[in-house]
């Protein structure tokens, strides 16, 4: 049976370039592999069991996750052993969730505060659970100072339970610049883990792993002989952000998503059918706005969109440009991770010929909820 071309699809549609998500997925893996550093990829850009997958057989150690849903569903369906918690959890469920969880895998709870910790210590009674204490270098979101993670480390050895294992940090804040300021937050993300490490090391404890990780900083963070563990998240799919940061191209970007000219109601505005409830409104993070627009139409130079209602996107033309209603188009939304949480299922092709559908199974909402 002859394979059906993206060209085919109804719109919008999710697409992944298989070729593009299986380099990017390599190059990172070597990459790490070089530099002896594991790599726990984060889940949170693809939700996905079967992208997952890919990366555990390229050499991946383990998986970063955001939410104890993606925990839950990954360890099911993709077989991953080993689990790192991004952050603090709290509340009688979540905490018996995250012991469930325990019994499933090694996983490694975080904390940057006492206060989940002793609450998870006093509902594990013998058993016991591993945890990385957070540090902050510098996104001043989650994560305590490296002389402060030495009063939280002698706060929680009052808990046997509760078994240290290293540190970990992401240096978000990467996003709020430009490239020329790639390397110097690289720097602060070793100089502030090797000094947290140096401290709990002379208060006595054992630190296992360093872990760091944003896709922008990778390449350069895992040189340090301090990092052991990296944990990237977007580097699967890259997107817009990315590019107009510079720590991608185009070509890099494996997610984009195919919309049809519906209206072209002036001479220089073209209405299409995706809005934001496909390529979301992120236009940069943690206070970045580099990108033009909402996302990069490829081979159109001559059109941004300036606009998204939630089901269309207003475009408009700078020059000539060759587009007419009825035209398929491909969009990289600026944010590949919050696109690719819109939508259940994302169309795998080669060189345009649809290959496979990956289904986005481990996302939010994977638990039906009591409510008797
Ligand atoms: C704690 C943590 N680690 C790693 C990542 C992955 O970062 P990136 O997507 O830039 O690779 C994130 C992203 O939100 C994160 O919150």
């Amino acid at each position: 049976m002859n394979k059906k071309n993206i060209a085919s699809l109804t719109t919008p549609s999710f697409l992944v370039n298989l070729s593009t998500l299986e380099n990017n997925i390599n190059k990172y893996q070597k990459l790490a592999d070089e530099n002896s550093v594991e790599l726990f990829p984060m889940l949170k850009t693809h939700k996905s069991s079967e992208i997952t997958k890919m990366q555990i057989d390229k050499g991946a150690k383990g998986v970063l996750v955001g939410t104890l849903d993606e925990a839950e569903k990954v360890i099911k369906k993709s077989g991953v052993k080993k689990v790192m918690l991004a952050y603090p959890v709290i509340g009688d469920t979540n905490l018996d969730r995250v012991i469930n969880l325990s019994k499933e895998c090694d996983l490694f709870v975080a904390f940057d505060n006492e206060i989940p910790a002793i609450e998870l210590s006093k509902k594990l009674n013998n058993t016991k659970i591993n945890y990385q204490i957070i540090i902050n270098s510098g996104l001043n979101r989650f994560g305590v100072s490296p002389e402060d993670s030495v009063l939280l480390y002698n706060t929680l050895k009052k808990y046997p339970n509760l078994v240290f294992k290293g540190i970990s940090t992401h240096t978000g804040q990467v996003y709020g610049f430009s490239k020329d300021y790639i390397n110097k937050i690289t720097e602060k993300e070793i100089s502030t883990m090797t000094l947290a490490k140096k401290l709990l090391i002379e208060n006595g404890a054992d630190v296992e792993f360093v872990a760091t990780g944003t896709t922008p900083t990778f390449e350069s963070a895992i040189k340090s002989s301090e990092i052991t563990i990296s944990r990237p998240g977007n580097y699967v799919f890259f997107d817009a952000i990315q590019v107009a940061l510079g720590a991608a191209t185009e070509d890099d970007c494996a997610l984009s998503v195919l919309a049809t000219v519906v209206s072209h109601p002036s001479e220089d505005l073209f209405i299409l059918d995706c809005g934001s409830k496909c390529l979301g409104l992120d236009q940069g993070a943690h206070g970045n706005s580099l990108t033009k627009g909402f996302g990069i139409i490829k081979n159109h130079p001559e059109l941004t969109i300036i606009g998204l209602s939630e089901e269309v996107a207003k475009v408009k033309k700078e020059g000539s440009t060759t587009l007419k209603i009825g035209d398929k188009i491909e969009i990289i939304p600026n944010h590949s991770c919050s696109a690719a949480n819109m939508t259940n299922y994302l169309i795998g092709h080669r060189s345009g010929v649809i290959e496979k559908i990956i289904e986005v199974d481990i996302r939010g909402n994977s638990r039906k909820i009591c409510i008797d």
